[in-house]
């Protein structure tokens, strides 16, 4: 087999499936909230380093769709560790220049941390700095459906024809509007599935599972990850001949 033409850049957007915090925590016979506790360190290393390492955007899989079947208190406790984080974390975003916009069906939250999200994207609304997308209450499906309900109302009012509707419009309608797709995709703890993340958006990602339960993940783990990702040949259906020229 040709030897694999390198893609050293950067990768411009990072989406990660941060699996693990049970188990860590469990590990430890702590409760799972611990290790969700914990895990808030590493996801503070990987801002700090994608915006260091000139990535334009990071999405974080922080709560899914499907969260709100774990234990009531789990639940409850995530809650109150994303009201935690917003609060205590807000300085160092506009430290950092880092822009925070929330993914997801918002309205299940409680009327609180709605309010709290929709302060510190219009606080941090400025900086130009790395784009931190939090997907809570998101599942791909949900984001999939919202995108359909809006094109559908579009075509009823007459604003757009079936036929006319492309690829662009479906992205556009999406929660992530106008963010470039993921270039690369990370899963920690071990499992090597998607579990309803950015559908859509995933299709020309390149995946990388890291054994790392998510508290362990560090600033040497994301790089692991971006030279696996620099050693990639991305085709989007071509050939690599086709690419290389
Ligand atoms: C999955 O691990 C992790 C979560 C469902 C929560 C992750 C949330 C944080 C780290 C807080 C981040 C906060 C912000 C605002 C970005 P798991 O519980 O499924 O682990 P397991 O597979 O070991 O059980």
């Amino acid at each position: 087999m040709a030897k694999k033409e390198k893609n050293n850049c950067i990768p411009r957007h990072v989406a990660i499936v941060m699996d693990g915090n049970g188990r860590w925590a469990k590990a430890r016979f702590m409760p799972r909230l611990f290790g969700h506790k914990k895990g808030v360190e590493s996801v503070r290393k990987v801002i700090k380093y994608c915006s260091d390492a000139g990535v334009e955007c990071l999405t974080l899989f922080a709560f899914s769709s499907e969260n709100w079947k774990r234990p009531e208190d789990e639940v409850s406790g995530l809650m109150s560790l994303f009201m935690g984080v917003l609060e205590k974390e807000t300085v160092g975003m506009l430290r950092h220049n880092v822009r925070l916009q929330f993914i997801g069906d918002r309205s299940a939250f409680s009327a609180q941390l709605q309010a709290k999200i929709a302060l510190v994207e219009q606080e941090t609304a400025q900086c130009s700095g790395l784009k931190l997308i939090v997907a809570a209450n998101y599942g791909g499906r949900w984001d999939i459906l919202q995108a359909v309900r809006t094109m559908a109302g579009q075509v009823q009012c007459g604003e757009l024809k079936p036929d006319e509707l492309t690829e662009a419009h479906i992205g556009k309608a999406l929660s992530t509007q106008e963010l470039p797709e993921p270039d690369l995709f990370i899963r920690t703890g071990g499992e090597q599935r998607i579990s309803n993340f950015l559908l859509w958006q995933l299709a020309y990602a390149e995946l990388f599972f890291s054994e790392k339960l998510w508290p362990e993940f560090d600033e040497k783990c994301l790089q692991q990850a971006f030279d696996a990702y620099a050693g990639r040949e991305r085709r989007f259906g071509m050939t690599g001949e086709q690419v290389k020229a």
